[in-house]
């Protein structure tokens, strides 16, 4: 069975573990000395063993006198095997509490008998119930300090049952307890003769928590594709769910394609059939595309296979959520750029009720649909959380930005489908003479990228190339002027000019852009939207000096004085491309300079002749 704790920080959860250890006669008697010494130096009480210590098991968390990483614990008893995840309670860390929890089974919450319920409280609790945790344990802790008083525990008992009560779950047991001392956790407190349940040790031993893959269909990623020489080619994977015999009928549900298992190839040898949690090579019987990502799965019990899905969302970093940039979906083996296309809501964790918002903090969550560039094959969460759920990581600094439990897919976009058209874009380019391109000028406001766009393409037109220039100001007078610049509005706004560039291209066009676009990742989104061959990104550098200097509108001097906010290169970021196609130096080169080598690289890239 795998546990998971969490409460605050002061709430006793080290010392509730330390105890469950303790009293389950799992603690070596060295580890025990060692114990009784550092319970003197950094414990806080006093001369007895802190329990709390034996949790913290990193030097600098003793010194901080807080837990920061989740720690895996094992004990056992006669009755059943544990795994415990020990969570810390600070709010930033609600990172790892969803570690903890997307595998475990039950969840012990912790209250402070003195305090009752805090707003952590009904956090984690949101949270063990997004992530599919059906059994709850309450542990009220510190009852010694309340003078194991019966009225402050049901109090607390029914609090947590009206908060805890659109969560879904099969059960919360509640039980009155004092760690430290270890009243209730593995032996009777006889100071709390009122309570006759359970103690938690008891309850964790008998309490049916039906395993998470019973009856569940098979679901197979293949995490590789192992191709040793021509006469062999197997995949291989660890089962998320369900069982699978030699002979079983598979197919590949992104695909279609079906065959039946030929053989199942272990370390040691082959064997007939294989359950959920093993790693095995399948050997299928015919020759089918199959890669990395793929889920293997039966005829008659096929997963989702969708590029939009509603999700529910749990954000985890310090940067907001952007909807509409693009971030690295990951579903095991899967991955896949995917975006937030609407934000439906955010869920208030103290009243539970959702709340209209445009961005997801850290520690936030909400109902979110999403679109996968490429389609994903998944089960709703609450179905299977093998298969229905993914990470998002943001695709520069690698980290994970948010956790996501799949809803449901959305029908609607089922039902769309490329229509295909009798003229296509090769036509229109031997019609115009020239291949269709977009010259993305980026660069701050102030900087000349639209007097350098607009000189581009006036050179253009006189060679004969058709053309079309957009630029923020214009763009934003139509159809973006429903957007700000706020760090999202920018974002969306990038993101449409990039969809509309892309029609351009597709038109034929030659197509100038003059945006700030200051974030590398919308700037690379509409690279991918057009083309990376038709996309050339010039960047114009100029020195914020020389655009104040220059303050065509009188921004700069609006933004000194403190009239326009968000403005780029005051207080709102302008990201510098790393690699440009073009790099014009504004200070240092003339607008004609400019636009010659610009028509130079158009012309080395055959764009034009
Ligand atoms: S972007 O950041 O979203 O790419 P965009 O290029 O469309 O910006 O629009 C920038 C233009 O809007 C600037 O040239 C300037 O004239 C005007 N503007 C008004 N307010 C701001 C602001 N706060 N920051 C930057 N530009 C602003």
């Amino acid at each position: 069975m795998r546990l998971l704790t969490c409460g605050s920080v002061d709430d006793g959860k080290s010392t509730l573990i330390g105890r469950l250890l303790h009293d389950t006669q799992l603690i070596m008697e060295d580890t025990l000395v060692s114990l009784a010494r550092d319970s003197r130096k950094h414990g806080t009480t006093g001369e007895e063993i802190d329990f709390a210590l034996l949790l913290d098991g990193l030097e600098a968390e003793r010194e901080q006198g807080i837990t920061i990483d989740v720690a895996y614990r094992f004990f056992e008893t006669p009755a059943r095997k544990f795994i415990v995840a020990d969570t810390p309670g600070h709010e930033q860390y609600t990172r790892n509490m969803a570690t903890g929890a997307s595998t475990a089974d039950l969840g012990i919450v912790l209250v402070d008998a003195r305090k009752g319920l805090l707003p952590q409280t009904r956090r984690h609790s949101l949270i063990l119930s997004l992530l599919g945790i059906r059994h709850v344990v309450l542990a009220v802790n510190k009852m010694d300090l309340v003078d194991h008083d019966e009225a402050v525990f049901r109090q607390i008992v029914a609090d947590y049952q009206a908060t805890a009560a659109g969560l879904g779950f099969a059960g919360i047991t509640p039980i009155p307890m004092a760690a430290r001392a270890g009243a209730n956790v593995a032996a009777p407190a006889s100071a709390m003769p009122w309570y006759d349940g359970p103690t938690l040790l008891q309850h964790l031993e008998q309490v049916d928590i039906g395993a998470d893959s019973d009856g569940q269909p098979l679901r197979f990623p293949v995490q590789w594709v192992n191709r040793p020489n021509a006469d062999f080619r197997g995949f291989a994977g660890t089962l998320a769910s369900g069982r699978i015999a030699v002979g079983d009928p598979v197919v590949v549900a992104r695909s279609g394609a079906s065959s039946t298992v030929a053989r199942i190839v272990t370390a040691d040898a082959d064997v007939a059939e294989a359950e959920a949690g093993e790693a095995v090579t399948l050997v299928l019987a015919d020759e089918i595309d199959v890669s990395r990502g793929d889920l293997l799965v039966p005829p008659q019990a096929r997963p989702d296979v969708a590029q939009q899905f509603a999700a529910n969302l749990l954000w985890l970093h310090e940067d907001a959520l952007i909807p509409g940039r693009p971030y690295h979906l990951r579903a095991g083996p899967f991955t896949c750029l995917a975006s937030v296309t609407q934000l439906k809501h955010r869920i208030d964790v103290t009243s539970g009720e959702p709340r209209p918002a445009r961005t997801l903090a850290m520690n936030e969550i909400g109902l979110a649909n999403l679109d996968s560039a490429a389609p994903l094959a998944f089960d709703p969460y609450a179905e299977n959380r093998q298969t229905g759920g993914f990470i998002l990581v943001d695709r520069f600094t690698n980290q994970t930005v948010g956790a996501g439990m799949i809803v449901h897919p959305l029908r609607r976009a089922a039902n769309i489908h490329l229509q295909a058209m009798a003229v296509g874009q090769a036509q229109r380019s031997v019609l115009k003479g020239h291949q269709p391109a977009v010259l993305w000028f980026t660069g701050l406001s102030g900087s000349g990228k639209s007097t350098i766009a607009s000189a581009v393409e006036a050179r253009l037109a006189a060679l004969g190339c058709h053309t079309y220039a957009l630029d923020g100001d214009n763009i934003r007078h139509g159809l973006n002027r429903d957007l700000g610049f706020t760090d999202a509005d920018r974002v969306e706004n990038i993101r449409r000019i990039g969809e509309v560039a892309r029609l351009m291209a597709d038109a034929g066009l030659i197509t100038t852009c003059s945006f700030i676009s200051p974030f590398q990742a919308e700037r690379q989104l509409a690279r991918e939207l057009v083309g990376g061959d038709r996309f050339l990104e010039i960047f114009v550098d100029a020195p914020i000096e020389l655009c104040m200097a220059r303050d065509p509108k009188g921004l700069y001097a609006k933004a000194k004085a403190g009239e326009i906010r968000n403005f780029t290169g005051f207080d709102s970021p302008y990201e510098r491309p790393h690699a440009p196609d073009i790099l014009i130096k504004a200070d240092e080169e003339s607008v004609d300079q400019a636009v010659e080598r610009i028509l130079a690289t158009l012309r080395a890239r055959e764009i034009i002749a």
